[in-house]
């Protein structure tokens, strides 16, 4: 039920708005004759819309914008006035109502105003939840060793102006990586703009990129600008860089030069402001060597490279992003969340994820999402194939120091004991053999295990 505060030093003329708000419009109303009993109420009472009136004695209409703007309270207001000075109402606008009425008008129009009001509040309300959805999606989830270092050399190059290359696996965060820099550079309310070189056929591809005046060539009917033009002082983030044609490659390489772009059929050329980030899986300096990529192109954008390590060099962080997945999956489609045993965890550790990396993670727990019928998900919700090979992995160790295998080894105990035992650690530390407590927190700082971290784990 909609709930609206009818704000008037005339307690008639409150009395007759409620009224008329009840009968005609079928909300619930309160009725307050001064501001400070109108901000009184607002603690106590869940107010969907207020209306106020602009001219009372003591706080005004403008002094009750005022303290709500001060006090965070985010109610939405729509002022009125009796004295039909608008200019009154467009100050009230500024600080904050959402709109204006005039107290003559008819009680549809404030109706219709009402829930203008609420329909605006409601987009707004969701907006903001998809924001937050998405920026909980979006920022790379781990504490390996292998990832801090990535976030070092992130925080490191995030700011500078310079072309960056992010080099990876495919699915291990290329993108996410692009898109947490961008977020974390100087402009990160500018565009992110990203052009996909393998999604494009070659003719497309360069008006996309550069743009082209109306009648560039057949079929350009009209004058379009192109990424790095939508990019202005943001990102513009190429990603497969290495499937870029060479004619596209040459004309890339003298934009990144000249810092200008010219679009298809003009010969004026534009400024770029635009940060450039690219990615591939390919291995760019085999490609040079085979003529496929060139060198010059090469070595502008490889001045600075952030290398995202494949998931197997990182398994410890398959824990945390199991979790990750577990929550952001399970909300997506309205379940209660589950949980994944440790048994299930040693599993997926004991797998080699080269295929398609953090991505392949995702779909496996996903499928296990839809496989288990209970709140827990156990080894034999692990699809098969994963579930095989895993056994296979226990003894591969591959080309990995032998530093970086121990602390990956360590780390995986101590997570499966601690999730054998609650994460009691105590009790886990009893289980390890170890002398107390303490010995078992000092060895879980340095590996950078955390308590926090097991959301859903357990
Ligand atoms: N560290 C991470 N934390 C959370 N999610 C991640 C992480 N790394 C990757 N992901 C998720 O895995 C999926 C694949 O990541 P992304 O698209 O960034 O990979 P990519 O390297 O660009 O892959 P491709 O080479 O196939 O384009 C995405 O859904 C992404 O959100
Ligand atoms: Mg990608």
């Amino acid at each position: 039920m909609t709930l609206v505060l009818v704000v008037d030093d005339v307690a008639a003329m409150a009395e007759q708005y409620a009224y008329d708000l009840k009968r005609i419009g079928g909300y619930d109303v309160v009725t307050a004759d001064e501001g400070e009993k109108a901000l009184e109420l607002l603690k106590s009472a869940a107010v969907d819309c207020m209306i106020l009136d602009l001219e009372m004695p003591g706080m005004d209409g403008f002094e009750v914008l005022r303290s709500l703007e001060r006090q965070g309270d985010e109610v939405p207001v729509i002022v009125y006035t009796g004295t039909g000075n608008y200019q009154r109402c467009i100050e009230a606008v500024r600080l904050g109502a959402y709109g204006f009425i005039d107290k003559a008008e008819p009680m549809e129009r404030v109706i219709r105003e009402i829930e203008t009001v609420l329909e605006r509040r409601r987009l707004r309300d969701e907006v903001a939840v998809l924001q937050r959805r998405l920026g909980a999606e979006s920022s790379l989830v781990g504490n390996s060793a292998a990832l801090q270092r990535l976030r070092e050399s992130m925080t490191r190059v995030a700011r500078i102006p310079s072309p960056v290359l992010i080099v990876g696996e495919s699915g291990s965060g290329k993108e996410l990586v692009a898109r947490d820099l961008h977020r974390a550079g100087t402009e990160r309310h500018a565009p992110f703009v990203a052009i996909n070189s393998a999604a494009l056929p070659e003719t497309l591809l360069e008006s996309e990129l550069f743009g082209h005046e109306r009648g560039a060539f057949t079929g350009a009917s009209t004058t379009r600008k192109g990424a790095f033009e939508a990019a202005g002082r943001g990102t513009l983030f190429l990603d497969e860089i290495g499937e870029l044609p060479l004619a596209a490659q040459a004309k890339l390489l003298r934009v990144l030069e000249q810092r200008q772009v010219t679009r298809l059929g003009s010969n004026h050329p534009i400024a770029v402001e635009a940060r450039v980030l690219a990615a591939t899986n390919r291995d760019l300096e085999a490609e040079v060597a085979a003529g496929r990529f060139r060198q010059d192109l090469y070595y502008r954008l490889s001045v600075h490279v952030l290398r995202v390590p494949p998931l197997r060099e990182r398994l410890s962080d398959v824990a945390d992003l199991s979790s990750h997945f577990l929550a952001t999956i399970c909300e997506r489609f309205g379940m209660r969340p589950k949980k994944l045993s440790g048994d299930a965890l040693q599993v997926l550790m004991g797998y080699d994820w080269s295929r398609n990396n953090v991505r392949e993670l995702r779909n496996v727990i996903e499928r296990m999402i839809i496989a288990a019928d209970g709140d827990v998900l156990r080894p034999e919700h692990v699809p098969l194939e994963i579930q095989e090979q895993s056994r296979g992995m226990a003894t591969a160790a591959g080309d990995r120091s032998f530093q970086a295998l121990r602390a990956e080894a360590e780390r995986q105990i101590v997570v499966a004991a601690l999730d054998r035992n609650d994460w009691h650690v105590t009790r886990t530390a009893e289980e390890l053999g170890l002398a107390d407590h303490a010995s078992l927190l000092k060895i879980m700082r340095r590996l950078n295990v955390r308590k926090e971290g097991r959301t859903g784990l357990d």
